[in-house]
């Protein structure tokens, strides 16, 4: 700490202020000069997005960005939301592009530094027992679930403008469904990976407005009860208007069209004010064909499910059915576990703890890529037109500690399905 503390340097100004721009580059080159090497310069911008753009134009009009073939380049990282929609997140990326290369723009999306997100790609390919199941042979459907415990918080002003479908889907839930959806890149490097996750998102079935009314289902939590605690209702927050249509529940079915998904459905939710604080991917298997054993276990018998729990007590778990020991032959579910803290012993470093050193070090695979970031945007886009298209509607509303809107189980039940508890 004390070796960090003593390099540090404090340059004050305003955004837009070209002289403060100045005197941040007179510092940085005497930092260089002291160390005897052009360092790579990383600006991190942990500000309101909407200072991104003035930001990129004052580094380069001061000169502080050094191309991508140099030696000590410049780096930009860019915290979400990239933009508000697809239009935006054009602008933004533009204006970044007159400064930095794209090579040197790092969008973060925290979640890609999480472990257990990092750890899909090795559970899915680094084992041989699994992807040859990994596909819409055997695959019924994939649930996707972000929930969280805690409300909107002091966030509102942000929140009002944003709701789960820019604040969770456009980034962290699209990011998980690429994942999970991708076809094996070449290589485990920035551009292959990247460019598989783009296919995902491109084959993502685009939703029209009628499937928005039908098959996304938004909800707002109302006052209720959280791990025993009262929680406010969404419009009675600090910030919130008394009539807003801000979605603070979002659920819904994609499909993706390609050869290995077509036909099997992906349902992703995320919600505030939800029971608890879960993010889990489960990968729910089709059912045998031949039923040997009716009546002797759960009517109809439960599929294998395996589990990628992402947070919290992070771990990967099979569901199987087996017999129970005894005489008779009477059958139930069992799960075989992994856990993360059982096998290796120590807490998972801190998402931005792995991000923070791919961006000094340049490897960009954890962050999202330009096209990503526009082809997500697009699919968040047709949602919130469609339902600024509608101005009667509203989202449904949920007790705080509920599981959201009933319409949400409704949606699954007309496919025959449920959500899985959690
Ligand atoms: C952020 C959202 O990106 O992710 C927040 O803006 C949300 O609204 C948070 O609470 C969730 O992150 P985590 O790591 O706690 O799941």
């Amino acid at each position: 700490w004390s070796q960090l503390c003593g390099d540090m340097r404090y340059v004050r100004g305003e955004f837009g202020d070209a002289p403060a721009h100045r005197t941040l580059g007179e510092t940085l080159e005497e930092i260089d000069r002291e160390r005897g090497h052009p360092g790579c310069h990383l600006f991190y911008l942990a500000t309101p997005p909407s200072a991104y753009t003035v930001i990129a134009k004052q580094l380069g009009a001061a000169g502080l960005v050094r191309g991508s073939g140099s030696a000590g380049t410049t780096r930009i990282i860019v915290e979400k939301p990239f933009g508000r929609d697809q239009k935006s997140a054009l602008a933004l990326n533009r204006a970044v592009h007159d400064v930095f290369d794209e090579e040197q723009v790092f969008r973060i999306d925290h979640y890609l530094g999480k472990e257990t997100v990092q750890n899909i790609l090795v559970f899915r390919l680094d084992n041989g027992i699994f992807e040859p199941l990994w596909n819409s042979h055997h695959v019924d459907h994939v649930q996707i679930t972000v929930a969280e415990a805690i409300g909107v918080g002091t966030r509102a002003q942000f929140y009002e403008e944003a709701g789960v479908s820019r604040d969770m889907l456009q980034n962290h839930l699209l990011q998980l469904l690429t994942l999970v959806g991708m076809e094996p890149p070449v290589r485990f490097d920035a551009k292959s990976v990247r460019d598989e996750k783009v296919k995902v998102l491109r084959a993502i079935r685009p939703l029209t407005v009628d499937t928005v009314h039908r098959r996304v289902i938004r909800g707002q939590y109302g006052p209720g009860m959280v791990g025993g605690q009262s929680a406010t209702g969404y419009l009675d927050e600090t910030g919130v208007a008394k009539n807003s249509t801000t979605e603070t529940y979002l659920s819904t079915r994609l499909q993706i069209d390609n050869w290995r998904w077509g036909g099997t459905p992906f349902y992703l939710r995320s919600g505030k004010m939800l029971p608890k604080r879960v993010t889990e991917i489960a990968i729910i298997f089709k059912s045998p064909p031949y039923e040997l054993f009716p009546g002797q276990g759960t009517e109809p018998p439960r599929p294998n499910v395996l589990r990628l729990r992402i947070q919290p007590e992070e771990g990967i778990s099979l569901a199987f059915e087996s017999k129970i020991p005894g005489q008779s032959m009477q059958i139930e579910e069992v799960r075989m576990d992994f856990s993360y803290t059982t096998s290796f012993g120590q807490e998972s470093p801190e998402a931005y703890e792995r991000l923070l050193l791919d961006a000094i070090q340049g490897d960009s695979t954890l962050f999202a890529r330009e096209d990503e970031v526009e082809l997500s945007w697009d699919l968040v886009d047709t949602l919130t037109s469609a339902w600024s298209g509608d101005k009667k509607a509203r989202p449904y509303p949920y007790e705080a500690g509920t599981w959201g809107p009933a319409e949400s189980d409704a949606m699954m039940a007309a496919d025959g399905r449920e959500w899985l508890k959690l």
